[in-house]
């Protein structure tokens, strides 16, 4: 059985090796200021959007995509295996062949960022398109892009939290626009918080960047060089999103990774500890923020007077092999794991235990206000893609000029697009269609 990060035995037991794993982290996140940015903040802040169409005409040797490709808002649907799946867990199962691959291309959708546009960039394979989920016990019927922009008529859809959230509004909006091109109607400063109208659906599709969810002050200038230890208020919401709240019927709400960096921890504008910090501040680790900040999140949500429909989505677990972020890490696979193939990292697995107890906390006190939650649980059918990453392919021709044996830093966090992540529209839409 393969673990990812297996360098660690059993690092979150109480004794030294629980230090040795947050100081490795620690220290990784301290050094790779820079690259690390480049996976948790936006890589397309300084570059604006270009028409890819023009900006690289260049011919190369990818051969075209196999199989037909579906017609969009048009998919045979067999009524008897689509949305009835109450009592189906639709997180369980495997990844399949599916011949009929991706509902846009690099060419067709120009909504991709350059760090996830594999086939742009160069990767020579293409087989990590052609799988999709299927849960074990049910049929998981594909996204239909037609259906869904039917149903979300007069609404409106926000992706909150950071750039994995972003992967998937890409992968979102580049499926919808098949059927209407999205319009994008609003962006931050820096690219990160976007928003997109369907103006013939009335419907809109927002991200909003907010990577801790809660409030924080983060000394990164634009090149990501950290000046400063990240301040984290366990005790007040990012009102970047909270402010925004009302606006929407659907959020998917994620946490995530950003937790795992140096950070000091303030409650009631007094510091209470740190994580990983050289300062004499008590450390409290970052299971004590992460679980602060969650409680505090669905705190918000149950209590709020707007009824939103809640996904709320897991950690998403990275593939880095024999090295992590700069120390030469990389994933080169080419199909996904099977079941029992690979085992879930330390630190994946105590982010998504922690999640898992507080989102059943605050399902069990329930909304008061009529708002749902539904767990949108991608950690494990994730794990099992160690395939669906840009790896080198985060540049555009990595190689180019260079040897092929050269060190070039890879991105085995976030996802190509087209690619696995495509699949958790088709989850999505069942769990809100259901
Ligand atoms: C629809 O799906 C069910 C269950 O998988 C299957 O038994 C049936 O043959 C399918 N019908 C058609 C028309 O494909
Ligand atoms: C899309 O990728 C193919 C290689 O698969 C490449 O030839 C083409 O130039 C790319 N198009 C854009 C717009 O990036
Ligand atoms: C668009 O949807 C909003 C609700 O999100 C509704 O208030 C508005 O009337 C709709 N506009 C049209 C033209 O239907
Ligand atoms: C925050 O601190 C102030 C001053 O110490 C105190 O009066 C107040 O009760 C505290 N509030 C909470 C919510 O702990
Ligand atoms: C660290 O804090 C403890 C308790 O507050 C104090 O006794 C100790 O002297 C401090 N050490 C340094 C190096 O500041
Ligand atoms: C993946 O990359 C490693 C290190 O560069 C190399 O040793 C290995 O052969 C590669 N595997 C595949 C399947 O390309």
């Amino acid at each position: 059985m393969k673990q990812m990060n297996n360098n660690i035995s059993n690092p979150f037991s109480f004794g030294h090796k629980h230090n040795h794993v947050f100081v490795k982290f620690g220290v990784c996140f301290l050094l790779l200021g820079l690259s690390y940015r480049l996976f948790f903040s936006t890589s397309i802040d300084s570059s604006p959007v270009v028409d890819t169409d023009t900006a690289f005409v260049a011919e190369d040797t990818l051969s075209p995509p196999v199989g037909n490709p579906p017609i969009p808002g048009d998919l045979p649907v067999n009524e008897s295996q689509t949305y009835h799946n109450e009592k189906c867990d639709i997180f369980t199962g495997e990844w399949v062949p599916d011949p009929t691959g991706p509902f846009y291309t690099n060419n067709s959708c120009h909504s991709i960022e350059d760090h996830q546009n594999c086939m742009r960039n160069g990767r020579p394979d293409s087989g990590y398109i052609y799988w999709r989920w299927k849960p074990r016990e049910c049929e998981l019927p594909k996204f239909n892009p037609g259906r869904f922009l039917d149903f979300m008529r007069d609404k409106s859809i926000a992706f909150i939290g950071d750039s994995i959230s972003r992967n998937q509004v890409q992968s979102l909006v580049c499926t919808l626009s098949e059927v209407e091109k999205a319009v994008e109607v609003y962006h931050d400063e820096e690219y990160r918080s976007k928003r997109w109208s369907f103006p013939s659906h009335n419907f809109s599709v927002s991200v909003i960047w907010t990577p801790f969810l809660i409030k924080a002050a983060v000394f990164e200038d634009n090149n990501g060089v950290s000046s400063g230890t990240i301040q984290l208020h366990l005790d007040q919401l990012d009102e970047v999103w909270t402010e925004q709240y009302k606006n929407f019927d659907y959020a998917v709400l994620a946490g995530g990774k950003w937790y795992l960096k140096t950070a000091i921890y303030y409650e009631n504008t007094t510091m209470v500890g740190c994580h990983n910090c050289e300062k004499n501040i008590t450390e409290l680790g970052f299971e004590y923020a992460y679980r602060k900040a969650l409680q505090l999140v669905f705190n918000f949500v149950t209590h709020s007077n707007h009824k939103v429909h809640i996904l709320f989505r897991t950690s998403t677990p990275d593939h880095f092999e024999n090295g992590e972020w700069n120390t030469g890490g990389y994933c080169n696979q080419t199909v996904p794991f099977k079941e029992g193939e690979v085992d879930i990292s330390d630190v994946d697995r105590v982010m998504r235990d922690i999640e898992l107890e507080e989102f059943e906390n605050a399902e069990a006190i329930g909304s008061e206000k009529g708002s749902t939650f539904k767990l949108f649980d991608t950690t494990h059918l994730s794990l099992l893609r160690p395939d669906g990453h840009p790896g080198v392919y985060r540049m555009f021709q990595p190689y180019a000029g260079k040897d092929k044996s050269a060190k070039v830093q890879n991105d085995c966090l976030h996802w190509c697009l087209p690619g696995p992540i495509d699949s958790w529209n088709d989850l999505i839409m069942e769990m809100m269609l259901n």
